[in-house]
């Protein structure tokens, strides 16, 4: 093939690429959206809020992807219009706007961007801040926790009505928090002597790496298949139990760390008294690694599953993950 007519047809792809607004782009999983939509080559936009101020960690980040070639765009929650003038820009507006307790939780925030999305009336696709467990399947939660889902489905509620289209990501446990703390609350470093396992420990989890999870979200902005659907993170050699994350740490340190263990009852009894914010957190905790609530479950057909939609992606294994604390 000329390399005139190469160069013409990946100029022709690129050109098919949907624009993204990435909102939250600073954040914890927001600047890795940021590195994979520009990474698989999409003109991406990034609102700048002037709220930051002087955050010169959150300025300087936002500068670095300016150099990467990515569009910073003023707006904010608290001038609508701003939003709506941001959101023309674009095909597709993906939202990693905060929704951990103990960082902060900014979920319904977003009725205001589904609103600026339904006046401009040209997106796409929207994503809205989910990214973690589906909240469709979490209607029994306990209180508090219980917040996060219902924030949640308030958003997709308002997007469904708004006829906005839409995917939904259910990402699992983001592996920072969940592998880095051998899957204990309150804990993001794996310790050398000893775990607390919840319960018997037998319950399966899945853990992505954040990166993953960005890489595997972009790829669905412009996929037919992912349209109006959700799409959940399985990687199947990741799914887990807290005693088989434990197994693989021991590998790789050489030893056995000692084991004690916290019964069920035990467990939601000492989230009496803890703050609020910490009340929420042990409260997905108990979901995910005493009831099992990702992994219990089979995708429908309605719905779709990361790695196997986008195979070509070379996901990051527990192990591999883990390396990284030696
Ligand atoms: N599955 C899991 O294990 C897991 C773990 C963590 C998070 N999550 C989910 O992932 C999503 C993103 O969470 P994250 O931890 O990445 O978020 P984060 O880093 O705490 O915050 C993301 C962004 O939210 C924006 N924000 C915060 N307060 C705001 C306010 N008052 N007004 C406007 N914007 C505000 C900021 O955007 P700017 O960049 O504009 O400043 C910030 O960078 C959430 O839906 C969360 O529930 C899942």
């Amino acid at each position: 093939m000329e390399i005139e007519q190469e160069i013409g047809e990946e100029r022709e792809r690129e050109m098919e690429k949907s624009k993204v607004l990435i909102v939250g782009g600073t954040g914890y999983l927001g600047k890795r959206l940021v590195k994979a939509s520009l990474g698989q080559g999409h003109e991406t936009y990034v609102l700048h809020r002037p709220e930051i101020g002087v955050d010169i960690d959150k300025v300087q980040m936002l500068l670095s992807f300016k150099e990467q070639g990515a569009h910073l765009v003023s707006g904010s929650f608290a001038d609508y219009q701003s939003l709506v003038n941001a959101v023309k820009l674009v095909d597709v507006v993906i939202s990693a706007i905060s929704g951990v307790h103990i960082r902060s939780h900014q979920i319904l925030l977003q009725l205001k961007l589904v609103d600026a999305i339904k006046e401009a009336g040209n997106v796409k696709r929207f994503l809205p801040s989910e990214f973690g467990t589906d909240p469709a399947r979490m209607a029994d939660a306990l209180e508090p926790g219980r917040v996060t889902f219902d924030d949640k489905m308030v958003v997709r509620k308002a997007i469904q009505d708004a006829k906005i289209p839409f995917t939904f990501i259910s990402a699992n446990c983001f592996a920072g928090y969940f592998l880095g703390g051998l899957c204990q609350p309150g804990k993001i470093l794996p310790s050398r002597d000893s775990v607390l396992l919840l319960g018997d420990g037998n319950a399966k989890a899945i853990y992505v790496d954040e990166d993953d999870i960005a890489m595997y979200t972009i790829k669905t902005i412009d996929d037919p298949r992912t349209l109006n659907k959700t799409v959940y993170i399985r990687p199947p050699k990741n799914i887990l139990s807290q005693r088989e994350v434990v197994e693989i740490w021991e590998k790789l340190i050489g030893h056995d760390l000692h084991k004690s263990s916290i019964s069920k009852e035990d467990f939601l009894a000492s989230i009496e008294g803890q703050e609020y914010a910490e009340q929420v957190g042990l409260i997905h905790y108990y979901h995910v690694c005493y009831e099992g609530c990702l992994a219990n479950f089979e995708i429908g057909k309605d719905a779709g599953e990361a790695s196997k939609l986008y195979p070509e992606i070379h996901y990051t294994s527990v192990e591999e993950y883990m390396k990284r604390y030696l």
